[in-house]
């Protein structure tokens, strides 16, 4: 068992079982056992994932070009910056470089008052979500139990009155035995943005689906990696591997609209791409040095429009003029 697992089950032990978003929390942000605090990398060739953020600099050069484009829209205005949640490695340091740029990570936090984008690219799929499956018309929790060996998901009550509230709004009638997750921390986040967002837009990246599209996944939509393997386990190994939630859009475009930021656009990554580089034909993003470096750069190119460019989506909010 990993020193995270060993906590939790004592918790589950003294506690009984806990939701499952305090156990994505303390498997991705626990301070010493998280996946998300140790020394070891978890992206790249030796870690278990890449991020499109990986692509560089293709998709640096694409990504900039449309935050430009939504500089122009605000005008030119000459204080604008560009926040980035969940940066990570800061791979996009480099490419937002003309901009004044501000990372977020763990123990960083959202700066006051900003003019200009907020961009994230998978930051609302690695935030905790509640878990709850339809039974007799109603949303009861599913928790996390410890038994023999194992951790083990236990149906529990019914589910805390914010989670129905969610299904209600964003997902809508679900058949007996769906289940679901509540994404209440995304919610929060949109919370803290509109806040702290004077002008300007949140451009967000990341897989997930609309409401419209959730009868694809009637057993939800964890998933864990490893070893650039996809899982299902999400319970194993609490803290060794990554745990994702695709991300609901239409709750954040829901929610979104509710604290003051409108929906400008959501389409497929590849869109949002092609539309960034249509104007030149690709030239800059496939400028290179040598024949090796423009292979390279034609590769990633491929793996952003034809692989991830197809599964993940983008949406761009405005700050709507406050009163
Ligand atoms: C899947 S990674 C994506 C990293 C990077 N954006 C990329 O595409 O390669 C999610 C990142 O969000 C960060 N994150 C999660 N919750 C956060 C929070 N509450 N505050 C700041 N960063 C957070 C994690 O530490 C992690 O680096």
């Amino acid at each position: 068992m990993t020193p995270l697992g060993e906590i939790l089950r004592d918790e589950i032990r003294r506690d009984g079982p806990i939701s499952f978003a305090r156990f994505m929390d303390a498997a991705l942000y626990h301070p010493e056992f998280g996946y998300y605090r140790r020394v070891r990398d978890p992206f790249g060739i030796r870690g278990d994932f890449y991020t499109a953020e990986q692509l560089q600099p293709v998709f640096g050069i694409l990504i900039a070009e449309q935050i430009r484009r939504l500089r122009t829209s605000m005008g030119d205005v000459e204080e604008f910056t560009v926040v980035e949640l969940g940066a990570g490695r800061g791979e996009m340091a480099g490419a937002l470089s003309e901009f004044r740029y501000v990372p977020v990570e763990m123990g960083s936090r959202l700066p006051e008052g900003i003019r200009g984008v907020v961009f994230s690219n998978e930051f609302f799929d690695s935030l905790p979500v509640h878990v709850a499956v339809m039974h007799g018309g109603a949303a009861r929790e599913l928790r996390v139990g410890f038994a023999g060996e194992w951790f083990t998901w236990v149906e529990a009550g019914s589910a805390p009155e914010e989670v129905e509230c969610y299904r209600r709004t964003y997902l809508g009638p679900l058949t007996e035995g769906r289940v679901f997750e509540a994404g209440l921390e995304a919610l929060k986040w949109l919370d803290r943005i509109s806040a702290a967002l004077e002008s300007g837009y949140v451009f967000s990246i990341d897989y997930g689906y609309t409401a419209k599209e959730l009868v694809r996944f009637p057993s939800g939509t964890l998933m864990s990696y490893r070893r650039h393997q996809a899982l299902k386990d999400v319970l194993k190994d609490p803290g060794e591997q990554d745990i994702t939630a695709h991300v609901c859009f239409s709750a954040l475009e829901g929610y979104g609209n509710q604290v003051g930021l409108e929906r400008v656009a959501l389409k497929p990554l590849a869109r949002t791409l092609v539309e960034a580089g249509e104007a030149d034909q690709f030239a800059r993003a496939l400028e290179a040095g040598s024949p090796g470096e423009e292979q390279q750069r034609r590769l990633q190119l491929k793996q952003l429009l034809f692989g991830m460019g197809e599964t993940f989506w983008t949406l761009i909010e405005r700050r709507q003029v406050r009163e």
